[in-house]
């Protein structure tokens, strides 16, 4: 999740992402013939499983939901990028996707996903690839199927785990106090190619959405003083900043605004949209339980927990 400066750092703008305690876990297994099946019962609404060959233009899928069509997208692209690292373009895989993050939502979940699937299936093909390569190779699989769109944040940041700064191509991580974050999360997804493509519109036809973002950027760099610091009161007022800030270039909805506003009553130092917004989460920076019992009470929020900050990126289990 992001604690500040998505979408602007598509444009070059430092952004401060998080790892949480919530991960994707992808299973590969070798086929004997060169076909492909993944199976991801819980990363869409409906789940689902799709069989396709190698040289399938696009696999048939099953319920073909925009979203399982995406996911399908990410997984595929991770599968291609995982066998040309092993130089094996035929190797044949089952891939099998369990999630406790749903595909769309702004907490970076198809980066998970396709961090974890890249590393599980370059190790079933005999390749053992750094954190920082298959960063780099998840990356490169986001750019492709969010049509030339993505920054390394979330990609950089599930496969290192922590906190990190990305700033272009230079990622690093980060060292943070243990935040007492809570996430609110209404329940539906969003795409975020379309997302970042508003923004991109926006940005293009108005200097004053040119400026926000530049304005993300200044105010990134001001959260890393208070992050660095410890200043709790300053991440807060800057997260709340960076909320209205993503509201201008489009990219909130009505219900993360309820929960956004929710948790704020509930005692929170500050809340923000994380990811690409449209729909999806929240995160709070909250002491206590009165955030996550009001965001509890908000029609609008489907699901709260509290979000610990995961030391660890991706590991094989
Ligand atoms: C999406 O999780 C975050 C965005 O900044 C896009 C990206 O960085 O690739 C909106």
């Amino acid at each position: 999740m992001y604690l500040f400066g998505e979408h602007a750092v598509v444009y070059g703008e430092p952004a401060v992402p998080c790892a949480i305690e919530r991960r994707a876990t992808v299973t590969v297994g070798e086929r004997a013939d060169d076909r492909q099946r993944v199976s991801a019962a819980d990363l869409t609404l409906d789940g689902f499983t799709v069989e396709y060959g190698a040289d399938d233009a696009t696999p048939d899928v099953d319920v073909p939901t925009p979203l399982v069509e995406a996911a399908m997208g990410y997984v595929d692209a991770a599968m291609a990028t995982a066998r040309d690292a092993a130089d094996r373009p035929d190797a044949g895989l089952d891939v099998t996707i369990e999630s406790e993050i749903p595909l769309g939502a702004g907490l970076g979940s198809s980066a998970a996903v396709v961090v974890a699937a890249i590393d599980a299936a370059t190790r079933e093909l005999g390749v053992d690839l750094a954190s920082e390569d298959v960063a780099e190779r998840a990356y490169a699989v986001e750019k492709e199927v969010q049509s030339g769109e993505a920054s390394r944040a979330d990609t950089f940041c599930s496969a290192m785990g922590g906190a990190v700064r990305v700033e272009g191509s230079d990622c690093r991580t980060l060292a943070t106090p243990d935040l007492p974050f809570v996430v609110g999360y209404d329940g539906t997804s969003h795409d975020t190619g379309e997302l970042v493509a508003g923004v991109r519109a926006l940005r293009e036809e108005y200097d004053f959405a040119y400026d926000t973002v530049e304005s993300i950027g200044d105010l990134v760099r001001r959260g890393e003083d208070a992050l660095r610091e410890g200043d709790t009161a300053e991440l807060g007022r800057l997260m709340d900043v960076n909320h209205g800030l993503l509201a201008a270039l489009g990219v909130s909805a009505r219900s993360l605004d309820e929960m956004v506003w929710a948790a704020r009553e509930g005692g929170a130092t500050g809340a923000k949209l994380t990811g690409a917004g449209g729909g999806g989460c929240i995160v709070a920076l909250a002491d206590g339980d009165g955030a996550k019992t009001a965001l509890s009470l908000t029609p609008a929020c489907d699901e709260s927990f509290r979000a610990k900050l995961a030391t660890e990126g991706v590991r094989a289990e």
